[in-house]
């Protein structure tokens, strides 16, 4: 296989990870609701806005319309089925990769919004990523980030990948500080959650910072 063919077959797969399009279907955004709003805990550390159980209905309203917000990459991070040798199969790499992105079980979702407006901004993503519970502090969360950021400067012309933490989700803290990403700011005092008030802790990866990082040229 030539190199750009490589790149193109391996472009939606990490080393335990693939990746797939969210579909605007309930199928699709019930998972979504699943991993972020029905569990209060993961619902609290991935949202600082008003901390309020939202039904399943006014979930999907929303989703549906994030979904069509013209979001840069909106993937379902998936678990290949170990159990089914794809490989073996007389399938072209293309067609095999295809069929274990449609075997494999979303773990977790994860979004790159879209450029910001304006024409002196440089091209600018916000990462947001939600991982199922039981499938958290297994290192999902940061093969998918380094899988995003990978993908957002490999394929998207990107110039800035920007991530956002409130300063009481200590584990993003902590892992996106050790991903890579500089500490750029903090919106002090921003966010309140449990009668306190909290800072956005914001992050940013340059380019060049990923090339030094993953030795990529
Ligand atoms: C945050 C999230 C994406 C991280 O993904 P993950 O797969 O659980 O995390 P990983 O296993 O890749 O890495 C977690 C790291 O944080 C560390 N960690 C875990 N709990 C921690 C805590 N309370 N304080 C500090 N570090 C912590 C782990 O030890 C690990 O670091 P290490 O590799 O240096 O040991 C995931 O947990 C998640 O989706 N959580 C719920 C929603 C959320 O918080 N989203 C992000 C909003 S900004």
């Amino acid at each position: 296989m030539d190199e750009i063919s490589a790149a193109f077959a391996n472009a939606y797969q990490s080393k335990r990870l693939v990746y797939r399009d969210i579909e605007n279907n309930d199928a699709d955004k019930g998972l979504m609701h699943k991993f972020g709003p029905t569990d209060h805990i993961s619902w609290g550390l991935v949202n600082s806005r008003l901390f309020r159980d939202i039904n399943k209905k006014a979930s999907l309203d929303w989703l549906g319309q994030f979904l069509e917000s013209g979001l840069l990459l909106k993937v379902l991070i998936c678990l290949p089925d170990s159990t089914k040798d794809v490989e073996s199969s007389k399938l072209g790499p293309g067609s095999r990769a295809a069929k274990i992105r449609e075997n494999a079980t979303p773990i977790g979702s994860l979004t790159l919004s879209k450029f910001r407006e304006g024409s002196l901004q440089a091209s600018a993503t916000t990462v947001g990523i939600c991982i199922g519970e039981e499938y958290q502090n297994q290192g999902f969360g940061a093969e998918a980030i380094s899988w995003a950021v990978d993908w957002a400067f490999k394929f998207a012309n990107v110039h800035r990948v920007e991530i956002v933490a409130a300063s009481y989700n200590e584990r993003a803290v902590h892992l996106y500080q050790k991903l890579g990403f500089r500490l750029e700011g903090r919106k002090r005092e921003v966010i309140y959650m449990n009668r306190k008030y909290y800072d956005a802790v914001e992050f940013g990866m340059l380019e060049n910072d990923w090339k030094e990082l993953s030795g990529s040229d």
